[in-house]
């Protein structure tokens, strides 16, 4: 897809971060914007900025409610006609947790929003997507989709699951006409370790200080990335030298990745409760 003037975009997520840069560049763009997140005040933030031609609908609610991502896209189709493109990109993280301290509601709750959302996404809006050519479907997955990261068990459960349910889906629909694209970006300057799930202050105040000098990326930048990747009609799309660098050395050592992308790591000190 080339122009996204008058195209129909849906974002989730579009209260911060990467899923807000994506809703003011692609109305800049011309694009027809609806938006989601489920903090309303972010997404009013978001949707007041958008210049009133660019504003097709918002709601806000939790992605991992299967009920009202149905009755998002339907009010979608609806009220603005036709749906051009779909980012499923609300997610949550945790902060750094052993997977053996990580609870089962850790788990639950992680992948109900960052995998749940984007199957109940996906399957809602493909219909309405496939009614013409040249539909789109961007899912955002990780690094974390790509290797196992210490702390980060079930981030990374969620998010190489949206790489295995993208990448099915892209094989399935090859040369139906609907554009698949699975996003790994690296580590993007937003709020997500901000908004990660807390169970110690302290740690959570380490985690985002962290993340903070870690993620190199801004959020335009990565939003640029994923709307270039669908211009050229990619598939899989990295974000960042982090990201390749990554994507490289787990395809070449995917036994032993860890020697080289993890090797500081003091397992003792680490596997220790907090
Ligand atoms: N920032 C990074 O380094 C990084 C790296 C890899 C992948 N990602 C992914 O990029 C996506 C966007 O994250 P971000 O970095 O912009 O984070 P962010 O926290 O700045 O923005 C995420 C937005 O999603 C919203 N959200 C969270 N859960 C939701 C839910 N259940 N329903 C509706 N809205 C919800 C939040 O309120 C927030 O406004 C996420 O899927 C994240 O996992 C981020």
């Amino acid at each position: 897809m080339q122009n996204f003037q008058n195209k129909v975009v849906v974002i989730t997520g579009a209260g911060s971060g990467i899923g807000r840069e994506l809703a003011r560049q692609f109305a800049q763009a011309g694009a027809k914007l609806v938006l989601n997140d489920w903090n309303q005040d972010a997404l009013t933030a978001t949707w007041d900025e958008l210049p009133e031609a660019s504003r097709g609908y918002m709601k806000a609610f939790d992605v991992g409610d299967r009920k009202a991502v149905e009755d998002f896209a339907t009010t979608t189709h609806t009220s603005l006609g036709r749906v051009d493109v779909v980012i499923n990109n609300a997610g949550i993280t945790q902060q750094i947790t052993p997977a053996i301290y990580s609870t089962i509601e850790d788990y639950e709750k992680i992948i109900q929003v960052n995998l749940w959302g984007v199957i109940y996404g996906s399957l809602a809006f493909m219909p309405h997507l496939r009614e013409h050519d040249g539909g789109c479907l961007v899912n955002i997955s990780s690094v974390f989709g790509l290797m196992g990261c210490p702390g980060q068990a079930p981030y990374c459960a969620s998010k190489f699951a949206v790489r295995g349910f993208t990448e099915t889906l892209r094989v399935e629909m090859r040369g139906t006409g609907l554009q698949v694209v699975c996003v790994h970006p690296g580590g993007i300057k937003t709020n997500i370790a901000r908004n990660a799930m807390v169970n110690n202050e302290n740690g959570h105040e380490r985690f985002v200080t962290r993340f903070d000098k870690m993620a190199k990326t801004t959020a335009p930048q990565a939003a640029t990335t994923i709307i270039n990747g669908i211009k050229r009609g990619k598939n899989r799309v990295t974000i960042g030298p982090d990201a390749s660098f990554i994507d490289r050395i787990t395809r070449l050592m995917p036994e032993s990745y860890e020697r080289i992308l993890h090797r500081g790591l003091d397992r003792a000190k680490f596997l220790t409760k907090r």
